[in-house]
């Protein structure tokens, strides 16, 4: 297998766009095809715009903004990538299309992973004769700055090929977990549904404003859920006796906490009630302008919890 040194990115929007500024910054050369006329000029744009961040975050020693090229269909594209990262849109027949026209003109060892948030990896494998150097790939947005990639392949995979994308997702500086059963919505998106569920659950019930149950999470179980995972944090949450004494003190709360959570969808008038929620909470500013704020709060965490990640 090659070094993964030569990349290709199908589908340059707001993830597949992310992914080529880190590919480039890990010190890779990326070729990109996208359908639309402006994906160059925004393509080029959002590098620039997140090159310095990538520079702070010690992401782009190797790297060189210059390294991307853009090209006229996506079998020119994955030409000689040894790593192609799909991130067209989110529809079964797109996908199949484009994987049909690649197919042909892969490199042998090369990998293919696709973005695919919503998408099971066998109905995405149905667009290829052989989808045995295809596998889910997915990030959290934007994948530049968040660490975790789900990775996934299953009985259609080649031996090795799931391995060979966790190495070269490590080596742009992601952390990955391994995905070993088909169920929508992956394991991180399940996570947040079922947060946000019973969120909304509080707001519609009268218990919480929405802005109070948004500060609930980020000035308490969001920051230490940061740091370490849910069961991890439990384990330390009884002293000595670690997970075990935990759930023998808590088994009846917890119990209990779940017999009352909220079972709903997310009705239009339900919707409704968020908005007007998360628009009071706003103040009149942009998300634009608070997805700033957002980037710029996680870099800051990024930044200052490097040190002392173990890994
Ligand atoms: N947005 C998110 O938060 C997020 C997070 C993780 C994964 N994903 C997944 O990433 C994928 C892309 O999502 P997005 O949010 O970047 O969508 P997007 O609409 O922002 O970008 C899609 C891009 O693909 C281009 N495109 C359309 N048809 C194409 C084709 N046939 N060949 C090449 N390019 C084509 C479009 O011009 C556009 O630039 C989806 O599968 C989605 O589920 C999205």
């Amino acid at each position: 297998m090659s070094d993964l040194n030569h990349t290709a990115v199908l589908g340059a929007g707001v993830i597949g766009a992310s992914w080529t500024a880190l590919f480039l910054a890990s010190g890779r050369s990326v070729a990109v095809f996208d359908v639309s006329d402006s994906a160059e000029k925004q393509v080029r744009q959002y590098v620039e715009n997140s090159w310095p961040v990538l520079t702070e975050l010690g992401l782009a020693k190797n790297g060189n903004p210059d390294r991307v090229s853009f090209h006229k269909s996506a079998s020119m594209a994955v030409d000689g990538a040894a790593f192609v990262q799909e991130s067209v849109p989110e529809r079964i027949g797109i996908k199949h299309e484009l994987y049909a026209s690649i197919e042909a003109a892969i490199s042998g060892e090369a990998v293919v992973a696709t973005s695919a948030s919503g998408l099971t990896l066998s109905e995405m494998q149905v667009g290829w004769t052989d989808p045995s150097r295809f596998v889910l790939g997915h990030p959290f947005n934007p994948p530049h700055l968040i660490p975790l990639v789900e990775v996934m392949g299953n009985e259609r995979t080649g031996d090795g090929v799931v391995e060979t994308a966790e190495r070269f997702y490590a080596s742009v500086g992601k952390v990955t977990i391994r995905v070993n059963r088909e169920v929508p919505g992956h394991v991180a998106n399940r996570l947040q549904a079922a947060v946000w569920r019973e969120a909304i659950h509080l707001v519609k019930t009268g218990v919480a404003s929405v802005e109070d149950v948004d500060k609930a999470m980020w000035a308490g179980p969001g920051l230490r859920w940061a740091a370490m995972g849910p069961t991890m944090l439990f384990h330390l949450g009884a002293g000595e006796g670690g997970l075990a004494a935990f759930c023998e003190r808590y088994t009846d709360s917890f119990n209990r906490w779940w017999d009352d959570l909220g079972v709903l969808h997310l009705e239009p008038q339900l919707a409704k009630q968020l908005v007007s929620g998360v628009v009071q909470a706003t103040d009149d500013q942009s998300p634009a302008k608070l997805s700033e704020h957002r980037d710029a709060l996680i870099t800051a965490m990024l930044k200052a919890t490097a040190p002392l990640r173990i890994n």
